[in-house]
């Protein structure tokens, strides 16, 4: 057995353990004292669960110029990331059950951390067909991918994903709203796909869900927030919490929904510490710097942040703004739950997922940092806690905050 030791947050406290893992890369013991035939002592640094981000786009199969599949789920890794779920934006669209069979096969063995997949049934009849998705994704608006569907057609498509008990994230954006006019700025953008647009697809959503498991992806502003309905859960992204439409990124800052202004974001800030949203999810969609270096009219709309969610986040809690608690139930616990993976927690019988982390340990984000394959990131500069080590089942996967192997992630497949 090998035991790992440090402050470990168990059953939402903080608490100097040992945590044992058997040979199946599961958590068989959790004590004060444990012995094994390998000791890990991470002595006063902190071991949370690792993270679980629902939101991701990797870009493989069809769009490897952006990301791949290592290198996407290695940057997940270094930012203390153990689990992802990745969207069906790739290329084939994973509208079908031979693309989904296609990209599980086409993945198989080249993941860091482990993963599961979405699928975007375009019909109600593929909602049956596509069962072995761990959740769907409806696009109500245009967004990378041309995947969006209508209103009347999401609402048969969420009928038959309720008949499944099956969890369908939806991006809320209502293009009736959108204007025609081409934004050349960050501040364009917000006003071309306005606060406005959100709140009202959550509020169509809201109307048409019947008992449907609904999930709102990344809420960029109070409004958007105060549309969802009770017993839908939603997410918001480090994008929207650290960034606005008063930065100088240019088209590097473009994103669906966009960037809001400062006072939206220290509204959201707010709202999430309070605890009103379920989730963070990254949203990492990363395009290459040449794409992204085009007229912010025909720049594509997306930024990458897999990296950078829990070092953002971990470095307000050593600021004082943020509760640890909070920052676990957001990045693991919670994200697992909507998910339904048995992921997210630290007890008996889980998975040994695990991140280490010294909250003293601050440095700046850089893009050579995060090791993107499309080489940058919008928060260059800004600080971040990065986990100095991350475990997958047991087993080391990042020491020294590097990455150091690759290929050990699995498949999670649904489980209804
Ligand atoms: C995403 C992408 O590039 O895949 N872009 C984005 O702006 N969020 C697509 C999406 O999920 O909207
Ligand atoms: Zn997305």
């Amino acid at each position: 057995m090998r035991v790992i030791s440090g402050r470990v947050f168990f059953r939402g406290q903080l608490e100097p353990l040992s945590i044992g893992i058997d040979e199946k890369g599961q958590i068989a013991a959790i004590k004060k004292v444990l012995r094994g035939d390998e000791q890990i002592d991470h002595g006063d640094a902190l071991i949370l669960p690792g993270c679980v981000d629902l939101h991701v786009h990797m870009r493989d199969p069809g769009l490897r110029r952006k990301e791949d599949f290592p290198s996407g789920t290695r940057s997940a890794a270094i930012g203390g990331v153990t689990t992802v779920a990745d969207m069906p934006n790739t290329v084939p669209a994973v509208t079908t059950t031979a693309a989904l069979d296609a990209k599980a096969a086409e993945l198989q063995g080249r993941a860091a951390v482990d993963y599961a997949l979405y699928a975007a049934p375009r019909s109600p009849e593929a909602v049956l067909r596509l069962n072995d998705a761990v959740a769907f994704k409806v696009y109500m608006a245009e967004s990378t991918g041309n995947l969006e569907v209508t209103v009347p057609r999401l609402e048969e498509i969420l009928r038959a994903a309720e008949a499944q008990s099956k969890l369908v994230v939806v991006h809320a954006e209502d293009p009736g709203k959108f204007s025609r006019q081409k934004a050349k700025n960050l501040r364009d953008y917000d006003a071309a796909r306005p606060k406005v647009a959100e709140e009202t697809a959550i509020a169509t959503l809201a109307r048409i869900r019947g008992g449907a498991r609904v999930h709102v992806a990344h809420v960029s502003c109070l409004e958007a927030l105060n549309s969802v309905p009770a017993g839908a859960t939603c997410e918001v992204t480090p994008h929207h919490l650290f960034l606005d439409a008063s930065k100088a990124l240019g088209a590097r800052g473009k994103v669906n929904p966009p960037l809001r202004s400062p006072a939206d974001r220290d509204a959201l800030w707010d709202a999430f510490r309070q605890g009103r949203i379920d989730a963070v999810a990254s949203d990492h969609a990363p395009h290459t710097m040449d794409e992204k270096s085009a007229l912010f009219e025909e720049a594509p709309a997306g930024l990458p942040g897999v990296a950078t969610a829990f070092p953002l986040l971990m470095r307000r809690i050593r600021a004082g703004d943020l509760d640890l608690p909070r920052l676990v139930s957001a990045m693991a616990v919670r994200p697992a739950e909507i998910l339904g993976i048995a992921k997210g927690t630290i007890d008996v019988g889980r998975d040994g997922d695990l991140l280490v982390v010294d909250p003293r340990n601050i440095e700046a984000v850089t893009a050579k940092r995060v090791r993107y394959k499309c080489g940058w990131t919008p928060f260059e500069g800004m600080e971040g806690c990065f986990p100095r080590a991350v475990y997958l089942r047991g087993e080391p996967i990042v020491e020294d905050g590097e990455a150091i192997s690759e290929g050990q992630g699995r498949m999670i497949r649904a489980s209804a």
